[in-house]
């Protein structure tokens, strides 16, 4: 199959393609002139309009390794005060190994896959018991570090160690795919070795890391993903797509699967103290070891037209009382207590995750029974962890970004 659309061989002399190279993997690319004038280009205008980015400032494996870590599912405005932040925390590898569970968690809190940080902390670990604590410049020991893919592994080998080889993520193929009007599917995994092999060839050997972060700040402005503009860009005469005006046809990237919706009921639940319920999530799966207060799962879509906001009890319409009453059976059926409900869901919430939509119906509730107990009994029965949480104190726990929205919609329509 045809995977590349247009052939650098038509515009030799036409455009700043001066020679013609190899064919990898069923994409013709330019000669060996023409890609040291590419790498040339590239690095004149990184040298004078990359970005300024903390992590660039004073380089070492560490530092590549928490910024990428934290960008590989996050834009970067929001990455730099969590890399900041972190960095202070836990400023070296030995501090990473030694940290905390619940400092990390709270450290990554609201950052989301919080598996990244978990995994890191294992890394880190290996490298103080397999490498005396210095980490590794070799690109397959990198990459066996858990998880460090090769993305990651690519980013950190030619940024700290001057290692020649491409990092490869989505901005990167996007970038080459639109450079050789690549139509592979980026989508596809199987598709990847051919963006890597581009990588290879492009690469500047002298200045690998310079080259890698060139271009994911190419990708960030003149090539991004939406409203890119590609005819002011430095690189615009090398570019196969801006040359043949097809720059949005490239990546071609085939749509993932459609998320899957779930619907849950946030059982805000009150003691006597004005302190709430909360319970530590499993170790494994989404969120792991995150708080959450409890969440009910519930078969089906909120009713459309239920309305939000407190009410008072004599102002409940007979229909609503089947929720409570249900929201009772199952706190009773669940966690033991019989909580007050206040009357209507306080707020919906919805948040999304790469794969999940979750919609929440926030119900407050008071409880009757003793704190200690109701905690004594719910840790007896099961294996989550369980708290009294002061709404002042929110510094003990880490909370994914969903229940940071529960606390907005309970601190803001609270009976
Ligand atoms: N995205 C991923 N890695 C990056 C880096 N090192 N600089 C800027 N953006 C990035």
């Amino acid at each position: 199959m045809q995977i590349q659309d247009h052939k650098p061989e038509d515009w030799l002399g036409r455009s700043a393609i001066e020679d013609l190279g190899p064919d990898i993997h069923g994409v013709q690319v330019w000669g060996p002139k023409t890609n040291e004038k590419f790498q040339t280009t590239l690095l004149d205008w990184y040298d004078q309009h990359g970005r300024t980015l903390p992590w660039r400032e004073s380089i070492s494996a560490y530092a590549v390794w928490v910024s990428e870590i934290m960008l590989q599912q996050t834009q970067v405005d929001t990455v730099i005060p969590y890399y900041q932040n972190f960095m202070q925390k836990f400023p070296d590898i030995q501090s990473l190994a030694q940290a905390g569970e619940a400092d990390l968690l709270k450290a990554w809190e609201g950052l989301g896959y919080y598996s990244r940080v978990r995994n890191m902390q294992v890394a880190a670990q290996t490298i103080m018991d397999d490498y005396d604590g210095e980490f590794p410049s070799d690109l397959k020991e990198i990459q066996s570090l858990k998880g460090i893919g090769p993305y990651t592994a690519g980013a950190i080998a030619s940024i700290a160690f001057n290692v020649a080889t491409p990092a490869i993520d989505g901005n990167a193929m996007r970038v080459f795919a639109r450079l050789f009007t690549v139509s592979a599917d980026i989508a596809q995994a199987k598709n990847r070795k051919i963006f890597q092999a581009l990588g290879e060839y492009l690469v500047d050997p002298k200045r690998p890391g310079d080259f890698n972060q060139a271009i994911m700040d190419l990708g960030s402005s003149y090539q991004r993903a939406k409203d890119p503009n590609p005819e002011a860009s430095p690189l615009r005469d090398f570019n196969l797509s801006t040359l043949t005006g097809t720059t949005l046809d490239y990546p071609v990237k085939s749509k993932k699967a459609k998320a899957k919706h779930y619907y849950y009921d946030a059982l805000v639940l009150e003691d006597k103290a004005g302190r709430v319920l909360i319970c530590q999530r499993p170790e494994t799966g989404l969120l792991a070891k995150m708080w959450t207060v409890p969440l009910l799962e519930r078969k089906e879509a909120a009713k459309e037209d239920m309305p939000l906001g407190p009410l008072f009890a004599d102002q409940v319409a007979e229909d609503d009382q089947a929720i409570y009453d249900n929201l009772l059976a199952e706190s009773q059926a669940h966690y033991h207590v019989s909580p007050i409900f206040y009357k209507r869901q306080l707020a919906e919430v919805k948040h999304v995750f790469s794969h999940q939509v979750w919609h929440i119906r926030v119900y407050q509730g008071q409880l009757k029974e003793d704190p200690d107990q109701v905690i004594d009994r719910l840790t007896k029965q099961g294996a989550s962890n369980w708290s009294w949480l002061k709404l002042s104190d929110m510094t003990q726990h880490a909370f994914p970004t969903v229940q940071m929205k529960i606390w907005q919609a309970y601190e803001k329509n609270r009976v």
